[in-house]
């Protein structure tokens, strides 16, 4: 394990588990999100706290933020939504695992959770963010997610097309929750030519609504597109998806997308441009941070969301210049900050 700590604790209301995996506090105290996932096993939840809150330092370390990375995950038993009192047991067991920690990860939320989640978590621990604007907090972090990963899109196409316009574009979304559903709303606004997809078919109503062809879940990633943009959950880039790839660039805001890191290498090989996902999505971390914690401005948030596009366009051309890819400047630019900061307080 590369990570300074990672703890399982069953809450006491809930009887559910709750992870909560810190990567590194070289640069800060962690932040990230808290996803609320039906696993299929307790330790697929673990290995998803563990990858996320490693991604979660790239984010951070790439973003010029001054905090480190962690992530937490609570395990659902298979099926059902959960609501009312049941949900709000999770949150305050949730809130007791977060203040365990004393201020060393801060959580907001992530898929499959809200900011009334967090706010129902407050109520244990002050280390809980980005609760709903109605209670005096910054509010969800999608919409800056949605800004950043739509300004990184707009940065791969001017890479690919030499405008960042992307009207008549062919783009693919896949996932329609919190942020993909403001990302989509974004990418018909520019004009873009959308196909859409999600395992939930009521998000059908949103294809309708921002005028996108709707495709089955299972074939939307092979559909012939200019740009492919994972907005659903991690692991979709395989070694044996990118085989079968029919678009010039997969670029979106979904944590996690490569189930290894060599599949970034055959991307490449490919042809096809892959945008570091801890880059494309900082714009949630980035709402966090500056709002929440540094007490900034939405303003300032947002402006910093959108230097997500000169940022991964610096990266294009420094992969371009040095003959690698995308994913390798990336890793190697956040590492080294990292690596520098753990020197300076060892
Ligand atoms: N919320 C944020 O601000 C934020 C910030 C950074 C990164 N992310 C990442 O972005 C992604 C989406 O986050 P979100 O907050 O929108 O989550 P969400 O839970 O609101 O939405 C995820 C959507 O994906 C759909 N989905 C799940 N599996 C699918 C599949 N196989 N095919 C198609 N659709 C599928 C779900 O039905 C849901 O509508 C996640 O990977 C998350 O970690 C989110």
């Amino acid at each position: 394990m590369r990570h300074e700590q990672a703890t399982i604790r069953t809450g006491r209301r809930s009887g559910l588990p709750i992870i909560i995996a810190v990567h590194s506090t070289a640069l800060g105290d962690a932040v990230g999100g808290c996803r609320m996932h039906s696993y299929p096993h307790l330790f697929d939840g673990l290995a998803d706290a563990l990858a996320l809150s490693e991604a979660m330092t790239l984010k951070c370390a790439a973003a010029g933020l001054d905090f480190g990375g962690g992530k937490s995950v609570i395990v659902l038993p298979p099926g059902g939504t959960i609501t009312g009192e049941e949900r709000r047991r999770i949150f305050l067991d949730f809130g007791d695992a977060v203040e365990a920690f004393g201020g060393r990860y801060r959580a907001a939320e992530d898929a499959g959770t809200t900011a009334a989640d967090m706010a129902v978590a407050r109520e244990r621990t002050a280390h809980v963010h980005c609760l709903p604007e109605r209670l005096g907090g910054s509010g969800e972090p999608s919409e800056l997610t949605a800004l950043g990963a739509l300004a990184a899109i707009e940065a791969v196409w001017q890479h690919i097309a030499g405008t960042p316009s992307l009207a008549g574009r062919r783009v693919t979304v896949i996932g329609l929750g919190q942020v993909g559903s403001r990302l989509a709303r974004c990418l018909a606004e520019a004009g873009a030519e959308l196909t859409v997809t999600d395992i939930d078919l009521d998000r059908k109503d949103l294809a309708t609504e921002v005028g996108a062809r709707w495709v089955d879940p299972a074939t939307a990633a092979t559909t012939e597109t200019d740009l492919l943009v994972p907005a659903a959950l991690g692991g979709l880039l395989s070694h044996d998806l990118v085989t079968r790839l029919r678009c010039a660039a997969v670029v979106g805001p979904a944590n996690n997308q490569l189930t290894d890191d060599a599949v970034a290498d055959e991307l490449a090989a490919r042809g096809i441009i892959w945008a570091p996902d801890f880059i494309v999505n900082a714009g949630g971390v980035i709402h966090g941070v500056l709002m929440d914690i540094a007490g900034g401005t939405r303003t300032e948030a947002r402006t910093a969301a959108r230097a997500i596009g000169p940022r991964l366009a610096g990266i294009l051309r420094q992969a371009d210049l040095s003959v690698t890819t995308p994913h390798a400047v990336a890793l190697e630019a956040a590492r080294g900050r990292v690596a520098a900061a753990a020197r300076r307080t060892d």
